[in-house]
């Protein structure tokens, strides 16, 4: 397609042409976010729309570029600390009796969520059950969790954070330190890499793609994620989940994320976690 055919475009008319011309399909994510994100690839590279679509076309530099533009990386460690907090003192007890606990982070951004995690695994004693999965789109984001060296973090509050949900934890020595070489100096954290070893980091799509590996998992984080999606979209990915889950793993969303109609059937709510109910169902 070129530009003449293009013609006059709308916002969702980019994205058709951006998912027939890239392995990309956007046309799901709920319109405001995707539309402002798009704008703001159009004003940093001062093109028109005919002119975004146009580039789009057979230039696949271009087209990682605009998928980094739009997808949103913004992540923490122990972000809505009273989750974590729920999860180390309520829920990953649940998990002692299994010889092996397996979970897939999806949309884990730049890796803040996945160390968190295996932080409250060690802390539990479970941390060689332990195997993670932790898959998103962005290849920066992934890069960056892979090295786990994170920038500017102790000023942002994360070991407020961090010392929120373990204050009643019996060891009351517990320190940063013992998961992080921290900078204090250059305000930079490293996680050791005895966490590091726990993760599988890989690249995967939730809209186009299948679960990135064979095994059923026990649990599935995805916070964050299903906000930018539209409602019909955010039904297909749960379907997944669902699917990828053993009779009773457990599904962590966004605090602002929940399940609609249907799905609120195959699962039970238990604190901010939601449970993959035994009974059968008809899919969705
Ligand atoms: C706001 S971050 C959430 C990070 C983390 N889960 C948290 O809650 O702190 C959203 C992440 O979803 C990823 N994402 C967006 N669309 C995706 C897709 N289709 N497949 C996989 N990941 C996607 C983005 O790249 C981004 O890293």
């Amino acid at each position: 397609m070129g530009l003449n055919s293009c013609g006059v475009m709308t916002y969702k008319e980019y994205l058709q042409v951006l998912k027939e011309h890239s392995p990309y399909d956007f046309s799901d994510y709920s319109d405001n976010s995707i539309f402002r994100r798009i704008q703001k690839v159009m004003r940093d590279h001062q093109l028109s729309l005919e002119e975004l679509c146009e580039k789009t076309q057979g230039n696949r530099y271009f087209v990682e570029e605009v998928v980094e533009a739009i997808t949103v990386n913004t992540t923490e460690l122990f972000r809505d600390p009273a989750v974590w907090k729920y999860l180390f003192e309520k829920h990953i007890p649940v998990y002692r009796g299994n010889n092996f606990i397996n979970v897939w982070h999806a949309g884990c951004s730049t890796g803040q969520e996945v160390y968190s995690l295996l932080i409250i695994f060690s802390e539990l004693g479970l941390l060689d059950k332990v195997r993670v999965f932790a898959t998103d789109i962005s290849q920066k984001a992934l890069d960056i969790a892979k090295k786990g060296v994170y920038q500017h973090q102790i000023d942002r509050g994360c070991m407020d954070n961090f010392n929120t949900v373990f204050e009643n934890h019996g060891s009351s020595s517990l320190s940063f330190s013992k998961y992080f070489d921290v900078d204090e100096k250059n305000d930079k954290i490293s996680v050791k890499p005895f966490l590091k070893e726990r993760i599988k980091f890989i690249r995967h799509d939730l809209v186009r793609n299948e679960m990135p590996f064979y095994n059923k998992v026990d649990i599935v984080f995805c916070r964050n994620v299903l906000i930018y999606f539209n409602v019909k979209l955010q039904n297909r990915i749960v379907q997944r989940f669902y699917d990828g889950l053993y009779n009773n793993g457990s599904l962590v969303l966004g605090a602002h994320e929940g399940l609609s109609g249907f799905f609120k059937t195959k699962f039970e709510r238990q604190g901010p976690i939601y449970r993959k109910s035994n009974t059968f169902h008809l899919r969705y």
